[in-house]
């Protein structure tokens, strides 16, 4: 079986991230005190305390509010610069990363405030980490089509600074036809495109469909329980497209890993990859994630071999910069 020492020495890709979900304890203390925020928790275990959750909602309860020690570009910097300092360490040698303006714009940060100190982050983390990094801009689902529409043109003047344009938040009656019309337009801006299609939504069958047959994306978030349906299965192989699984967090959320799921895709030649998601909420980043499906079903090396070129396959790199990891 894979040691922990093997995983960490893989070179991996992570591609499903949330910025906003590696906001540790302590740094969320530090925001708070430097920006005069008052909080109710005063010690780390106490923040940690609130870090509890067994449902996608009861998540999301805790996530956005947390949020709110988020005020100045530099503190954006700080958190992107402090995950990708974390996953460098664990063997991550290329990172895309969801964030969630509207989380932000919402409480009157400004979008570019947002955006440049994430983008710094990634910059000096190519320099002194050796990991390159992307940004992938999320729309909140459970937000009206006419925000995501506006977020999206907030997006132009810092379109060399985002990779592609993802959807997250809350599934429940938020399917992806919602925002057809803003995928539409992010694709003609030259983004790629992407998804949340969670795994223990009613209906998220139908949700897997729409991203593949009426939107047309270039990966699925999530997306385990396209096993439901084998035509559907046979359409995301034949397209190579990625499937960015995160065992760890379908574990708090669901009671269940997905483990016998992922694996049944891995089989199936469809390119299942691993991913931490909310690793400051799950208590666990990528390689803990591989080590704890790899315990879960059974692992072999090569398995794990094949997850971490599936990372690369399925991520945007540029085809010359995936052959250096292939
Ligand atoms: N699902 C939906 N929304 C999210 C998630 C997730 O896993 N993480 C952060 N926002
Ligand atoms: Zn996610």
């Amino acid at each position: 079986p894979p040691t922990p020492e093997f995983i960490a020495g893989l070179p991996k890709a992570e591609l499903h991230l949330h910025l906003e979900g590696t906001l540790e304890p302590e740094l969320k203390l530090q925001l708070a005190a430097r920006n005069g925020i008052e909080l109710d928790q005063k010690s780390v275990e106490e923040v940690r305390a609130t870090y509890e959750f067994d449902s996608l909602a009861s998540f999301l309860a805790v996530y956005y509010p947390a949020m709110n020690v988020l005020q100045t570009e530099r503190d954006f910097y700080d958190l992107a610069h402090a995950y990708l300092q974390r996953a460098a360490a664990e063997g991550v040698r290329h990172a895309e990363m969801f964030f969630d303006p509207q989380a932000h714009t919402s409480r009157g940060v400004p979008f570019e405030a947002v955006v440049t100190g994430y983008h710094r982050a990634t910059v000096d983390a190519r320099d002194s980490l050796g990991i390159s990094s992307a940004l992938i801009l999320c729309f909140l689902r459970d937000h009206s089509a006419e925000s995501a529409a506006e977020t999206l043109e907030a997006s132009v003047p810092f379109r060399d600074l985002i990779v592609g344009v993802g959807l997250d938040s809350d599934e429940r009656d938020n399917p992806p036809s919602k925002f057809a019309e803003s995928f539409a337009r992010a694709r003609e801006l030259g983004y790629r495109l992407t998804m949340h299609c969670d795994i223990d939504q009613v209906g998220s069958i139908e949700n897997i469909r729409q991203v593949l047959e009426d939107i047309g994306v270039d990966r699925i978030d999530h997306g385990t329980n396209v096993v439901e349906d084998p035509r559907l299965v046979d359409a995301v192989r034949e397209r190579g497209l990625g499937l960015t699984c995160c065992p760890v967090s379908n574990s708090f959320v669901t009671d269940d890993m997905k483990a016998t799921e992922i694996v049944d895709l891995l089989r199936q030649g469809v390119k299942v990859t691993v991913n931490s998601d909310d690793p400051a909420y799950f208590g666990a980043y990528v390689a803990g994630n591989y080590e704890a499906l790899a315990a879960k079903a059974g692992l072999s090396r090569d398995d794990v071999v094949q997850l971490a070129r599936n990372s690369f396959e399925a991520s945007w790199l540029d085809d010359a910069d995936k052959a250096r990891y292939l």
